[in-house]
């Protein structure tokens, strides 16, 4: 969602800015605008559209030089995406340009309060009445535009992150945050305020996290953090460990396809460090002794989108290795519900970004129940593991493409990893199967390279297939959450029908949507360990087949009972049934992103979507 970058240094501001907000297009968005302080003044651009629309304009109107700026990318919750609702906003005297990322839900009344006072507002956001209020709360405090935030941030609810900038301070960027990602980068002479720190990584790889409820004053050489009383406040630093060159295509067309090349490392670098010389895991990051884990009777995993999927894996994984009961929620749903959680709960948060609000609002609603939550996250610094009890980071390294890929890979082996170490403590699994699953695991980099040796047949297929009007996905077992992500891939990248179902479900209902060459993806289990499953899937891939429709079959080498009735078969390396989605998954991405690039759809960027959904 909403991207956000603010500067003050040394450098052209303009140039900083619009790069920051180019690397951060994969947020999603519908417009983008800039503003610099120069005399005395704001200078503003913004329009509706990508960035190239803003760099048009840019060009026939340019700007005035300016080392403070602000730039932002919208999407749009208050308003359509018009030039007009586009960010920076700007009060009515002109003194103070803001933007702003999340929702400020008491808005309306924040308007109407303006609108008696005589302000005539310009769009129809909620960003546009914090910079009124801001204008007029400048005069009370000596024109301290840090004060003013803190005093306008208590009148506000909801999530946000601001950041403003005033006409007559040429030196100052002010930021705040409440429920919204906001990271400051420290440069020398020179200092960053942004919503990810792929936004300055070019700049600087030391990155402050900021606080709940927090203002940030920067200028070339100081930055300064207050709660919003004024309080101050220290700021966690750390280092960034990615450079900007992550963050690059590196010689592929889209994001997506280099993150999909990229999976067998990121696997391997999840597992790194994590298993010791006898094979026994050391997960010192989960800051549970090992009498907590013994007492934890239940586990529960929130997450949403491809992490829910990596949690429904986790299920499976959990309950044979541990028998401890597992419920997997869309976070979304989690605490309307008034689920049955407490202190003996574990719950599992999953999420790449950090940032998703359902996922963080779910995880709030547990710790008031006094569970203790463990954070699956990608994303260093982010909200979601600094507000669990406990951070299990994947090491997936940046994922732009909006569509998870090896996010997803890297959260499956974390989980994996909790549910091995849970079963070690609480000693159900002896040490040699516990170390025998994880040699397996360590051979899964190896075995997601040869998968991704079918890259080409899997492309040629979507090309085939790029007409078809629908798709249905099948799998059981675990084959099953990974039908469900090939579905969600092919929806948000294809913008087309696409249903995963747990293929004993198909005679239940969904059986009645086969018609002639519908293309069903099946994923099937091992025919080794489970045969059981495995019978059954062929007994639905046959079901399938008589209907009509077309048969593209996922199997593991060497299965030859389902070669009868595929269409199209893509095989896997053998692997135990369990952690086959590590490898099920990936021609499903291939499928998705080449169908995607056969319709001419933006890969990186679907419509509509954002990568880190900022509200709820
Ligand atoms: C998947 O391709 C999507 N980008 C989406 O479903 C995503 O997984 C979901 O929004 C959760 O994001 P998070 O992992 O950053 O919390």
């Amino acid at each position: 969602m909403c991207g956000i970058v603010g500067y003050v240094g040394e450098k052209q501001a303009l140039q900083v800015v619009v790069d920051g907000l180019r690397r951060m297009e994969y947020r999603g968005y519908d417009s983008a605008g800039v503003a610099v302080v120069a005399d005395g003044r704001l200078d503003v651009r913004k329009k509706a559209g990508k960035l190239a629309n803003l760099e048009s304009l840019l060009g026939s109107d340019p700007l005035a030089q300016s080392t403070t700026g602000i730039g932002h990318t919208r999407w749009a919750t208050h308003g359509g995406p018009t030039d007009a609702n586009a960010h920076p906003h700007v009060s009515a005297d002109g003194s103070v340009a803001v933007i702003h990322n999340g929702i400020i839900e008491n808005f309306a009344e924040l308007r109407a309060e303006l609108a008696a006072a005589g302000v005539v507002l310009a769009s129809d956001t909620d960003t546009e009445v914090v910079a009124h209020l801001l204008a007029a709360t400048l005069p009370e405090v000596g024109d301290d535009l840090a004060e003013a935030m803190r005093i306008v941030c208590r009148r506000l609810s909801g999530a946000f992150t601001l950041v403003a900038v005033r006409a007559d301070r040429p030196d100052v960027v002010v930021g705040a945050r409440r429920n919204s990602p906001l990271v400051v980068g420290r440069g020398d002479g020179e200092n960053f305020l942004a919503s990810d720190v792929s936004a300055f990584i070019a700049h600087t790889r030391h990155a402050l996290e900021l606080g709940q409820d927090q203002v940030v004053t920067l200028t070339r050489d100081s930055i300064v953090v207050t709660d919003f009383d004024g309080t101050p406040a220290t700021p966690n630093a750390y280092e960034v460990t990615w450079d900007a060159s992550a963050a690059e295509k590196g010689g592929y067309d889209t994001f997506m396809a280099k993150e999909i090349a990229e999976q067998p490392k990121a696997v391997a670098d999840t597992l790194l460090g994590r298993i010791d010389v006898d094979g026994r895991l050391a997960l010192d990051e989960m800051r549970m002794t090992d009498g907590e884990l013994r007492e934890v009777d239940k586990v529960v995993v929130i997450a949403c989108g491809t992490a829910y999927h990596a949690g429904l894996v986790a299920k499976y994984a959990l309950e044979h290795w541990t028998r401890l009961p597992c419920e997997v929620e869309l976070a979304s749903e989690f605490r309307y519900r008034d689920p049955v959680i407490d202190r003996r709960t574990l719950v599992v948060a999953i999420s790449q970004s950090g940032e998703t609000m359902d996922t963080l609002m779910a995880l709030r609603y547990a710790r008031e129940q006094d569970a203790r939550v463990l954070a699956i996250c990608n994303t260093q610094g982010s909200t979601i593991p600094r507000e669990s009890d406990a951070v299990l980071y994947t090491h997936a390294g940046p994922e732009v493409a909006v569509a998870s890929t090896k996010a997803f890979l890297t959260q499956l082996v974390a989980c994996y990893l909790v549910a091995l170490y849970v079963a070690q403590v609480r000693g159900n699994k002896f040490g040699d199967e516990i170390a025998m699953v994880v040699r397996e695991l360590a051979d899964m980099p190896r075995k997601i390279d040869l998968v991704l040796d079918t890259t080409e047949e899997v492309e040629a297929l979507a090309a085939m297939l790029q007409d078809a009007r629908s798709v249905l996905f099948i799998g059981r077992h675990v084959g099953y959450p990974v039908a469900l992500e090939g579905a969600l891939k092919l929806k948000e990248l294809a913008y087309m029908h696409a249903e995963g179902f747990a293929a004993g479900e198909l005679k239940h209902g969904p059986i009645a949507l086969l018609e002639d060459r519908l293309p069903v993806i099946v994923v099937v289990p091992s025919p080794r360990g489970r045969s059981v499953l495995h019978e059954k899937i062929v007994s639905n891939v046959q079901e399938v087949r008589a209907r009509g429709a077309r048969t593209i079959v996922i199997a593991e080498e060497g299965d030859d009972a389902v070669v009868p009735y595929a269409d199209h078969l893509v095989r896997v390396p053998e692997c135990p049934t369990l952690l086959q989605p590590l490898l099920a998954a990936v021609p499903l991405q291939v499928f998705a992103c080449a169908m995607a690039t056969a319709k001419g759809h933006d890969v990186d960027q679907p419509r509509n979507l954002a990568k880190s959904v900022t509200v709820e």
